[in-house]
């Protein structure tokens, strides 16, 4: 027997999506049969391309440009989302960055919470509703040189474990995902070339090699689909190993 995740019917949100980690979950959810929304800071055109990409495998996203670390701006977001589809099913709270303390603040534990709050209202009275927070092994191993990142990013894990204990009597389960050493624009940033970047971490990882977005995407699916109907306030690493058995 065959198993399949159909996520067909339900409308999932995912923040910071126009690329990365977020835009390989889109994409994800998309093949699954989901209407996905993506959100994100950037102009409507630069993303119009990866919406008529993924169009071709499943539903066409929707294209929200909104900053999540205003409240106001989540609220908004959740409220068009409504008008337009009349449900959300999941949220993945995906946007990230490296920037100054006030920045990774407002982003990763503000924004992620703001999000979180918006939605939850319309999933209780669904009575259920599916949360997943990135977060990151730096919050565990101390990271590399970035203070403001690390502190944040276990701001996104402790808010995993408080919605995770308080809106699940309602219906919603909350779950993360902790990645490390993913391809990305946001890992890029250190490394002159992809070159340089495998050649540093690959010695570091139990599996040799390095991680794409569809690897962590994966696990997502998982925490959005039936598979994972008793699992809540579980942050799953998505590492190759790297953090325990490197
Ligand atoms: N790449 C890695 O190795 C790695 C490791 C651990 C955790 N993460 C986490 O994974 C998530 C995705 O990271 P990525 O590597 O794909 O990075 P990325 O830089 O490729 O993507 C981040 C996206 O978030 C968007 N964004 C930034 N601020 C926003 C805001 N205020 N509102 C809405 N969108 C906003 C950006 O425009 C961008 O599209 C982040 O939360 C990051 O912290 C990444």
């Amino acid at each position: 027997m065959a198993y399949t995740i159909d996520l067909k019917g339900k409308v999932a949100i995912i923040t910071g999506a126009a690329k990365g980690i977020g835009l390989a979950t889109a994409r994800l959810l998309a093949e699954a049969g989901a209407q996905v929304v993506i959100d994100d800071i950037v102009n409507p055109e630069i993303v119009e391309p990866v919406l008529t990409e993924i169009a071709s495998i499943g539903q066409k996203p929707y294209y929200i440009q909104k900053d999540i670390s205003i409240e106001q701006n989540t609220i908004e977001m959740v409220k068009e989302i409504l008008d337009k589809f009349s449900r959300i099913d999941i949220l993945v709270n995906n946007a990230g960055v490296v920037a100054d303390w006030d920045k990774s603040y407002a982003i990763h534990v503000k924004g992620l919470f703001f999000c979180s709050e918006s939605v939850k209202d319309h999933m209780i009275s669904r009575g259920n509703g599916r949360i997943i927070n990135i977060t990151s092994t730096c919050v565990h191993t101390g990271g590399t040189g970035i203070p403001q990142y690390i502190a944040t990013k276990a701001g996104a894990y402790s808010l995993t474990r408080y919605m995770a204990k308080t809106y699940a009597p309602q219906g919603i389960l909350v779950n993360a995902v902790m990645p490390s050493v993913i391809l990305s624009d946001m890992i890029m940033t250190r490394y002159k070339s992809e070159e340089e970047m495998i050649n540093h971490y690959v010695p570091q990882m139990p599996i040799r090699r390095i991680g794409y977005p569809a690897d962590v995407a994966n696990v997502v699916l998982f925490l959005c689909s039936d598979l994972s109907s008793f699992i809540n306030g579980e942050i799953i690493v998505a590492d190759g190993g790297r953090m325990y058995v490197g």
